[in-house]
Order: structure tokens, then sequence, then C-alpha cells
């Protein structure tokens, strides 16, 4: 009997600790991904837009901007203190800054524009991700 009630008892603490587990891993922060899904989306209708040869200077501009604005939240939300990291991540915004000002009204245009922006994913996700 008392053999029993221990192996009940362990059971139950087993479940009790399964939960616990389960719970820590779905309150992994969601925001890193977020961003990175936010930003993959906007670079995706501009790469769209190049394919289509239909790159519209409102509609580049729309993306570069939410681009921008969600990139500034690399930094806050990334656990990451590293140096190269946030230097990687200021290299992102400069770069969309720069492709702003250069207001992509074509496709040529827009070619250039996202190059410098598609290498700095590239080159911080060869280290970090
Ligand atoms: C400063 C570094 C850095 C820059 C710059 C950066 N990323 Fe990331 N990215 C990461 C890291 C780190 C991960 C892994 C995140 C994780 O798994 O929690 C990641 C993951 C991703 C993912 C996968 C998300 C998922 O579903 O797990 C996508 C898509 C992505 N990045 C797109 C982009 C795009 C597009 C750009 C450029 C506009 C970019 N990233 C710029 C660091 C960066």
């Amino acid at each position: 009997m008392r053999v029993a009630l221990l192996i009940l008892l362990g059971l139950v603490i087993g479940v009790i600790g399964t939960v616990n587990v389960v719970n820590a891993l779905n309150a992994r922060n969601p925001m890193p991904k977020a961003v990175m899904t936010t930003m993959d989306y906007h670079m995706g209708q501009l790469s769209h837009a190049l394919k289509a040869g239909h790159c519209d200077a409102t509609s580049n501009q729309r993306h570069l901007e939410r681009l921008q604005s969600t990139a500034t939240d690399i930094v806050p939300v990334f656990d990451i203190a590293e140096q190269p990291f946030s230097d990687a991540a200021g290299q992102l915004q400069t770069r969309v800054r720069q492709a702003l000002q250069a207001a992509p009204a074509d496709c040529t245009a827009l070619a250039a524009a996202i190059k410098p922006i598609g290498e700095t994913c590239k080159s911080c996700h060869q280290k970090y991700r």
C-alpha cells in the first residue's frame, strides 16, 4: 500500500514538473521572432515587387519605413548584450535610412537600395542566428 502511494506521489510530482516546463517554454518571449518575421515580410514584399518588375515609389517607401521602425526594436527585444550584435543592428538602421533617402522610384533603384540591407540581414544571421 505504501509503495503504491509513493509511486502515485512520484507520478503526480512528475506531471506537475512537466506542466511547469511546458509553461516555461511557452512563455518564451515571442517578440524577437515577431520583429524578424515583420522585417522579413517587408523585405519579401520588396523582392516580390522586383521580381514582378513593378516597383512603385509609394509602396517602396512604405515598406522601407516599416522596416526602419521595426528595426529599432531589435536591440530592446533581443537579450543579446554584445557589441557586434548592436553594431549589426545599427548598420541595418543606417542602410535602411540610406535606402529611404535614395527614394527608389523604379526597379533598378530599388534593387540597388535593398541590396546592402539584405547583406546586413545575412551577416548578422551568420553570426547570431
Ligand atoms: C542584429 C542582428 C540581426 C539582424 C540585423 C537581422 N536579424 Fe534576423 N535574426 C537574428 C537572430 C538572432 C535570429 C534568431 C531569432 C530566434 O530564433 O529567436 C533571427 C531570425 C530571423 C528570422 C527567423 C524568424 C523565425 O521565425 O524564427 C527571419 C525570417 C529573419 N531573422 C529575418 C531578418 C531580415 C529580413 C533582416 C533584415 C532586414 C534581419 N533578419 C536582420 C538577428 C538579426
